[in-house]
Parts: C-alpha cells; structure tokens; sequence
C-alpha cells in the first residue's frame, strides 16, 4: 500500500511541515487534489450542504458516505483517505464499531471521523483498540449545529478556550490520531496544537495549525450564498479575470443558448 500513512502525518508535524488537507466527493476531483499535491483528502459529511444541497450536514447517511467514500478511493492512490461519519451512526461505541467497519470495508476509508468531546473517549478507545484509527473533530461541530445555535467562533471565553484544551488531550489520550480543530480563535488553536503529539490540521483555525483543510467547494468560489469569512476563492485569485472553471461553465451556457453547441463535431450525423 503506497498511500500515505499516519506515520508520514506525524513526521511532518515533527518537521514543523504544514500538512495540506482538503474535502473532495468525487473521483475526478479526487484524482486532481491527489496530483496538486494534496496530502489528505476528506470525504466530509459537509457534502450534504455542496452537493446535496441541504442546510445542514444532518441528513446525510451513512449510505451516503460509502457512495462518494467509493468514488474518492477509486479515483486516487496516494492520498490518506479520512471519512466522517455522519449525524447519529456514532451515538454509542457499538454502533460506531459497526458503522466504522462499513466506511472501511466498503468505502476503503484510511481513517474515520468523528464530531465531540469527551463523551467520544470510550468510542475512540473502542476504535482503537479494533485497529480503527480515528480523526477527532473539535470547535465548531456542524452537527450539533441545532444545540450550537449557530456557526459561530468557539472557545472565545477563557472557560469554553480551557474545556476545548482539556478535551484535546483527552481524546489524544483515548487514542485519536488526528485532530480537527474548527473555527477556534488563532492562539488557542496554536496553543492546543503544541501542545498534542498527534497533528492538528485546522479549519478557521488560524495559521499555528500542523495542517490546513477547506471544504473544496469554498476553495471553487462554488458554493451558493456567502462562504465562511474563513475560507479563500482561490480560483479566482489566480485568475482575476474569470476561472477556468467558471469561465468554462459561462461558455457552455453561452453556446448552448447562441446554438453553437452541439457543432457537428460534436454530433452524431448518421
Ligand atoms: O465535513 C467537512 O467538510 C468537515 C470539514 C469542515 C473539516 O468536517
């Protein structure tokens, strides 16, 4: 197996080398981050509000999951695969053994994801010790997003800063290997993760991170409505006039309505 492993992650946080993250759905865009150079790829659960297009991440299902898991397998060789778990296939240790198997059995995941705090200890332990390795998620959890309110900064108080500590190194202790920290203020996201031996890729969690994720659609400038503050349209940084992607989509459309495609090149004439 030539993917990358949980071994180079952590020599590269040992060599202060900043790991490159990024969430991807599908095999083509997989094949394509793999080739940028993109170290971990993430099949989210975010996929339930950019390709599904829900409000939430709530209604994905572990089904889901598998599906696009399959597609990001297929289309890459190199990449560490992470998948989360979606909304209530985790509630208790036995059914997220269950459900874990599956994202890896069926989906090839590398390492599962899951979203919360201390209550996840026996559930990572469970993980763990079943030879599951598991990526933790902490800050903002999208699917407590109904408990949270909102998709707001977390760990601005001195007292929710120093819970987000504590439960990093609980659940580095349970065996967790990774952590995600997201939308956390930028110094305690520095101070968490020097203080964890596993690496922490963040997420609107400043620049102190081990390593950095965005969902790929924000990256695009893609998705509809406005993007965290957080994250970049990198596509139309590099070309300020028009993306290629953008610009390519912009031309279909302008020649499917001047009817200059399909042109008979692109047509079977008999
Ligand atoms: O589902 C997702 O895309 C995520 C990222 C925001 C880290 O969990």
């Amino acid at each position: 197996m030539d993917r990358i492993t949980l071994a180079k992650l952590r020599k590269l946080k040992a060599q202060q080398e900043k790991i490159v993250a990024l969430t991807v759905y599908d095999a083509s865009f997989a094949h394509l981050l793999e080739q940028s150079g993109v170290e971990v790829l993430l099949v989210g659960d975010s996929l339930g509000m950019v390709i599904q297009g829900h409000p939430t991440t709530l209604p994905v299902t572990l089904e889901h999951m598998i599906y696009h898991t399959q597609a990001v397998y297929r289309g890459t060789q190199q990449a560490l695969l992470v998948v989360d778990m979606p909304f209530m296939t985790y509630a208790t240790p036995k059914q997220a053994l269950r459900n874990a198997a599956r994202l890896m059995r069926e989906g090839q995941a590398q390492v599962v994801k899951l979203e919360g705090g201390e209550w996840l200890a026996p559930t990572i332990e469970l993980l763990t010790a079943r030879g599951i390795p598991v990526c933790a998620h902490l800050g903002l959890l999208p699917q407590s997003i109904h408990q949270l309110g909102g998709y707001y900064v977390q760990g601005r108080q001195p007292a929710q800063a120093q819970r987000l500590q504590a439960e990093a190194h609980c659940l580095q202790e349970a065996g967790a290997t990774l952590l995600v920290l997201e939308c956390v203020p930028s110094p305690l996201a520095a101070a968490i993760t020097q203080s964890l031996s596993i690496p922490v890729i963040g997420i609107g969690a400043g620049p102190q991170c081990d390593g950095q994720i965005l969902v790929l659609y924000d990256l695009l400038g893609l998705t509809p409505g406005k993007s965290p503050s957080f994250s970049k349209d990198f596509l139309k940084a590099a070309r300020p006039d028009s993306s290629r992607l953008q610009h390519a989509i912009a031309t279909y459309v302008e020649d499917v309505k001047n009817q200059h495609f399909p042109d008979l090149e692109h047509s079977f004439t008999s």
